[in-house]
């Protein structure tokens, strides 16, 4: 049963998690069809991916079923192999969007951190339950959300809220853009497109670079910027960019 689909079209991947009668809910045999649907030559050429979920939620977070009896070793042994997929998804080279409607809890937050732009329809739910259940979040969220929102509001969101709505997530900086019912992914779609458009090493530099600025002393940070321009300035997209606006062919 394919729990997770690939669709290619033009220059744009979309990614679904497709468990709609368990709301995408994020077992390990659909989290290794994502790792396997990351991996996947449509995917890997693709300039930007779409990530979004079918039926009525995005995803309503891990499988509590699966996790209800897990043991130290075996959670740790997981995140060795399996849950490495949210640090893929994170690590993909072209931008991502997380199209969501619907649920967006826990795991599935999580996920959806991972991604580098969020859009959200105005059915979308987002909660981080994991503390309400004895648990934290701990596919990278907490440390996603804490760099997102700062300390004060990571914690706000994870100890105090039940469920915050798409405009709240807006306010935060969590989603990029709140869209009208129904119209997340083909808003995000458009947005991949405009990716898609850019110079693709570029924006892999850019989102790479961006990535490590949140790793980085001040220092650190500024050599990162001045190599990554250094290797960019090389290329051919760049020489033609700079020269058509010399020749007043085109604005870059
Ligand atoms: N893990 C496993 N199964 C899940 C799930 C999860 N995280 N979230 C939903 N499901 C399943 C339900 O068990 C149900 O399955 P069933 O029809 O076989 O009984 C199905 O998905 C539909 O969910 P249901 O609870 O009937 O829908 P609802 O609209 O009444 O409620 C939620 C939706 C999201 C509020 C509710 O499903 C829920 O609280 N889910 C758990 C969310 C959570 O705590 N996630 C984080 C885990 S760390």
């Amino acid at each position: 049963m394919s729990l997770v689909q690939v669709r290619r079209e033009g220059a744009v991947c979309t990614i679904t998690l497709s468990r709609p009668e368990k709301l995408n809910a994020l077992s390990q045999a659909l989290e290794a069809q994502l790792a396997e649907a990351l991996a996947d030559d449509a995917v890997c050429s693709s300039r930007a991916v779409v990530l979004c979920g079918a039926g009525r939620a995005f995803s309503a977070g891990a499988d509590i079923d699966e996790f209800r009896n897990a043991t130290p070793a075996g959670i740790l042994a997981y995140y060795r192999e399996l849950g490495q997929v949210y640090e893929r998804f994170a690590a993909l080279p072209q931008p991502s969007i997380a199209a969501i409607h619907g649920y967006c809890l826990g795991g599935g937050l999580e996920l959806a951190l991972a991604a580098d732009f969020r859009v959200a329809d105005r059915t979308a739910l987002f909660g981080l339950p994991e503390v309400s259940i004895g648990i934290l979040p701990s596919s990278g969220g907490t440390h996603r959300l804490v760099r997102m929102v700062g300390v004060a509001r990571a914690k706000e969101l994870m100890l105090l809220r039940d469920r915050f709505d798409a405009d709240e997530a807006f306010r935060l900086g969590i989603v990029t853009e709140v869209v009208d019912e129904g119209r997340a992914v083909e808003r995000s779609l458009e947005i991949a497109a405009q990716l898609a458009e850019l110079p693709p090493l570029a924006v892999q530099v850019a989102k790479q670079a961006a990535n490590l600025m949140a790793e980085s002393s001040r220092e650190a940070g500024r050599t990162i910027e001045q190599l990554a321009y250094a290797a960019l300035s090389q290329t051919v997209e760049h020489r033609e960019a700079t020269e058509a606006f010399t020749e007043k062919r085109r604005k870059p």
